[in-house]
């Protein structure tokens, strides 16, 4: 309204006065239509190949949208999408995947494909703009057959992403492959699980650091935490390069943020990430794949009960190189892997580790893990993603006290530093390392070995 009014005003101030001496400038806002019990998509997707340019694309408040296909927006320049409204997926399971198998899938339920300065914007009303995909149903019955993924934001220069609420998400949650200068902020992703049968786990709030315990028994336990862990993936998969992810909230059951090949001038900061598996770079380099990074910041986060605090994973084998990555000021509580890095990543679930055939590797250099306070987590469990025996994440010879565990290959690592490691475990226990000193060139900032974790000068 108040842009459509705005832009009028400045429309008829332009026709009378300024007609032959400036361009008109005209702004366009299209407000979404909504018809009760119909898939809003249709009309939308007719409508807004008159909108890729100076407009407002309008999902208003008071109502809920219903995206019951999926909407793929044309190249956009200039454009804002503004959620005001509650959106909501199908709440059929079969529909949905009918979708994802079909030819004419794009391969996100929300597909931005190219377009430079494009804005998508949230609300900050806590009752409204919420983008409901109704998980639960999923996450009930262990549904991981063709899931859709959620919002795909590629190739866009010079974009947004604010705001936005995403209410029980059934699977990947943002994609910003090829995107630059992409400002990610303001974001809440709730991918928490209300199922009774195996309950509090994700019931804490912010500043619940205490210790809670279900009471049911770990089987539910783990039920539970598979059927989050395995629906809901990776949430901000940062491919792209210039990118800004800051005051962002998350609680899922993978990584929290994964940077991918290719990605370059990363930063994250100031955010939250509960229950899932870290601060991740990689998986890089499978089947010997160029994999490249560089210059990635994580600063000032907090690590609840994730899996994983700082994260790197590359292949056997692969290629390409990790440079000047940086994880400073976490703040870790119940983390059983605070710090880990392996260049030996495999896929479990495929079978035995594979027999490498090179010497190559993702080789890594200028990591630095700063100032790293918290607590390990190493009283016994079963994290919910796991369901092989061991473990997927299981590290061969680990004590579960490790702070930080650095599983590398000898000759493709330089200069690791882990400076200002403040750990203790809950047990009580002194806290140890893992780290093999044919692998590392310098001091790494504490004694490279098996072993108790004792900083050297270095790491002091
Ligand atoms: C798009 O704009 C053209 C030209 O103004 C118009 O003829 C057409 O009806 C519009 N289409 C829609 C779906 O609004
Ligand atoms: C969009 O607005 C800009 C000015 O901000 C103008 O230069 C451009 O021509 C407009 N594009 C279209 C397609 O109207
Ligand atoms: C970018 O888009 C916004 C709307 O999201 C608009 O206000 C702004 O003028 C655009 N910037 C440029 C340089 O056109
Ligand atoms: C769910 O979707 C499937 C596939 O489109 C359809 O066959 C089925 O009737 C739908 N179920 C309900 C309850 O609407
Ligand atoms: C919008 O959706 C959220 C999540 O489903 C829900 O909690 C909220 O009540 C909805 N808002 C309204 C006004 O219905
Ligand atoms: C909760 O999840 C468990 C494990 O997937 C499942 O067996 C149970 O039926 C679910 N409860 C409800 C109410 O769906
Ligand atoms: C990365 O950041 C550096 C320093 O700001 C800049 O010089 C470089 O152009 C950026 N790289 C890309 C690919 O944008
Ligand atoms: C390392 O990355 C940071 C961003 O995290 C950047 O500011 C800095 O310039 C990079 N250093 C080098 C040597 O590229
Ligand atoms: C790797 O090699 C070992 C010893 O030769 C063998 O036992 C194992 O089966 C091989 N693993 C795979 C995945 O081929
Ligand atoms: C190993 O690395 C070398 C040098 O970068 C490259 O030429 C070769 O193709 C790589 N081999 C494999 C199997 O990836
Ligand atoms: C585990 O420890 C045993 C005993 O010290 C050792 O022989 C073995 O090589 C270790 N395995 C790995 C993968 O480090
Ligand atoms: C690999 O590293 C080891 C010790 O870390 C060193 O002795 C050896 O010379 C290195 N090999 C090459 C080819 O650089």
């Amino acid at each position: 309204m108040h842009r459509a009014f705005l832009s009028n005003l400045l429309l008829s101030y332009g026709l009378l006065f300024l007609q032959n001496t400036l361009p008109v400038v005209s702004w366009s806002t299209f407000i979404v239509s909504h018809t009760a019990g119909q898939d809003d998509t249709p009309a939308l997707t007719a409508a807004i190949a008159n909108y890729s340019s100076n407009s407002t694309i309008l999902f208003q408040e008071g109502v809920t949208y219903n995206i019951f296909t999926p909407i793929k927006f044309p190249t956009l320049t200039n454009v804002e999408i503004l959620i005001e409204g509650n959106l909501t997926y199908p709440t059929n399971i079969t529909a949905i995947q009918d979708i994802v198998t079909s030819s004419s899938y794009s391969g996100a339920w929300f597909d931005f494909t190219g377009g430079t300065n494009v804005t998508l914007q949230g609300s900050t009303d806590p009752n409204w703009g919420w983008i409901d995909g109704h998980g639960q149903a999923w996450w009930n019955i262990n549904q991981q057959t063709n899931r859709p993924h959620g919002w795909a934001f590629s190739h866009i220069t010079n974009g947004v992403i604010r705001d936005l609420k995403l209410w029980k998400p059934i699977g990947w949650n943002f994609a910003t492959s090829g995107s630059n200068n992409v400002h990610i902020y303001n974001n809440i992703i709730l991918a928490v699980s209300d199922n009774s049968s195996a309950f509090p786990f994700n019931t804490y709030v912010l500043n619940a650091f205490e210790l809670h315990f279900p009471s049911e028994s770990m089987h539910d336990l783990a039920s539970f935490l598979f059927s989050i862990f395995s629906t809901v993936m990776g949430t901000f998969s940062a491919g792209g390069s210039n990118l800004l992810f800051e005051n962002n909230h998350v609680e899922n059951g993978d990584d929290c943020i994964t940077v991918g090949s290719g990605a370059i001038n990363i930063t994250v900061k100031n955010s939250y990430c509960a229950n899932g598996h870290g601060l991740s770079i990689g998986s890089l380099g499978e089947g010997g794949a160029v994999a490249d990074v560089e210059n990635v910041l994580f600063e000032n986060i907090v690590m609840a009960n994730c899996l994983y605090g700082a994260r790197f994973k590359s292949w056997t084998g692969g290629n390409g190189v990790a440079r000047n990555i940086t994880w400073k000021n976490i703040a870790f509580y119940n983390v059983p892997f605070p710090i880990y890095v392996t260049q030996n990543y495999w896929d479990q679930e495929d079978g035995p580790k594979p027999n490498s055939t090179t010497l190559n590797n993702t080789h890594i250099e200028d990591f630095l893990f700063e100032n790293f306070v918290g607590t390990v987590r190493d009283v016994p469990y079963v994290e919910g993603s796991c369901v092989t025996d061991p473990c997927w994440y299981a590290v061969t010879n680990a004590t579960g006290k490790e702070v930080i565990i650095l599983d590398l290959y000898p000759n493709t690592t330089s200069n690791i530093l882990a400076k200002d490691i403040f750990a203790k475990t809950e047990t009580g226990a002194r806290v140890s390392a893992m780290c093999d000193p044919t692998t590392i060139s310098n001091d790494v900032g504490f004694v490279c070995q098996d072993g108790p974790f004792i900083p050297t000068k270095a790491g002091l």
